[in-house]
């Protein structure tokens, strides 16, 4: 009988030697967790369609940071519901929003955590847009100053990097260009530089209360279709200063995870988004998926592609297991 010389299972004899040759390892330093901020003392609701996830006060936002951190956790990103919105979204920018006594709260109790702000308009104006609307049209340049001064009242409030996910064009630029001038050039820039006009939004759009009113966000979020725009939009965002890129969604989009990870050397993150979320947590609900193993199976297929960095509802879960192994 003739035999192949080579025999792949050879090294999957064993846990042992799967794990020798294993080339891609997961591991917690790779997750962070996003939070929702709201209002209140003692505030815990449910977000129903992200089971595990709520819109927390600040006090138990605190204790869910710390629960992430002593897991090894590094970092969380922070997303903030305000109690009133308007046409501008001026609660984004407040000295003393949501987001940024959030900020405050979290680094006073949790010095050592990373603490990342996504910076958009979307959850505080009225018309959920992640710019100022003008007629009918989302106005590009008008949005800019404001998702520039969202940003640097995050850094001054202590944030540890900021993460703009409004998808107007140059805001890398004008949020250098702000944070330079407020000698906060320290601060980095993480940006959602190819983000994709997803329904997979659906439950974060329930959970930050954002969905846009009228129309959607498909005058300035990228085209499902499109993969070479997405290099020309990081192309542009690394050239304007972002020291992060991120695709978003993740799991539908590991092609750009891939050719990003390929052209560009910047660590490159991910986002396993809201609807990532929800499908594995229904399904496994349902009893129709294992959902410990779709999530770490998903997460190490999301690191394989090329993140460096993962956004995860399942951060927490995912430490929890990483750190047993
Ligand atoms: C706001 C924002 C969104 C998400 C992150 N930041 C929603 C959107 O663009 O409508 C999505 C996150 C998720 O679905 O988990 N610009
Ligand atoms: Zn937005």
């Amino acid at each position: 009988m003739l035999f192949p010389d080579y025999r792949p299972r050879r090294l999957r004899q064993s846990a042992s030697l799967r794990r020798m040759v294993r080339e891609t390892q997961l591991q917690v330093q790779d997750l962070i967790l996003p939070l929702f901020a709201v209002e209140g003392k003692d505030v815990k609701n449910a977000i129903a369609s992200m089971p595990g996830h709520f819109q927390l006060s600040l006090d138990h936002l605190v204790a869910v940071a710390r629960e992430a951190h002593e897991l090894g956790v590094p970092a969380v990103i922070l997303f903030g519901i305000p109690t009133k919105k308007d046409p501008m979204g001026t609660q984004a920018y407040a000295k003393d929003g949501i987001v940024q006594r959030a900020v405050r709260a979290i680094k006073s109790k949790l010095p050592e955590l990373t603490v990342i702000t996504d910076v958009c308009l979307c959850e505080y104006t009225d018309h959920g847009h992640c710019g100022v609307v003008k007629g009918q049209t989302i106005d590009n340049d008008l949005s800019l100053d404001l998702i520039a001064q969202t940003a640097l009242s995050h850094a001054k409030a202590g944030a540890d990097m900021v993460a703009p996910s409004d998808m107007m064009d140059g805001r890398v630029t004008e949020i250098r260009n702000v944070l330079d001038e407020a000698e906060l050039s320290h601060v980095p820039i993480m940006s959602y530089a190819a983000k994709y006009c997803s329904a997979y939004y659906g439950p974060f759009r329930q959970a930050a209360e954002s969905a846009p009113r009228f129309g959607d966000r498909s005058t300035y979020q990228m085209d499902p279709a499109n993969a070479r725009e997405a290099l020309r939009e990081v192309s542009m965002d690394v050239e304007e200063g972002a020291d992060i890129v991120m695709v978003k969604p993740a799991l539908p989009y590991l092609d750009i995870v891939y050719r990003i990870k390929e052209e560009f050397d910047l660590p490159v993150a991910a986002y396993n988004v809201s609807g990532e979320y929800a499908m594995i947590k229904a399904a496994a609900e349902k009893g129709w998926l294992d959902g410990p193993r779709v999530m770490m199976e998903t997460l190490t297929a999301i690191k394989r592609a090329g993140a460096d960095l993962i956004l995860t509802y399942f951060a927490v879960e995912a430490a929890k297991v990483l750190n047993d192994r």
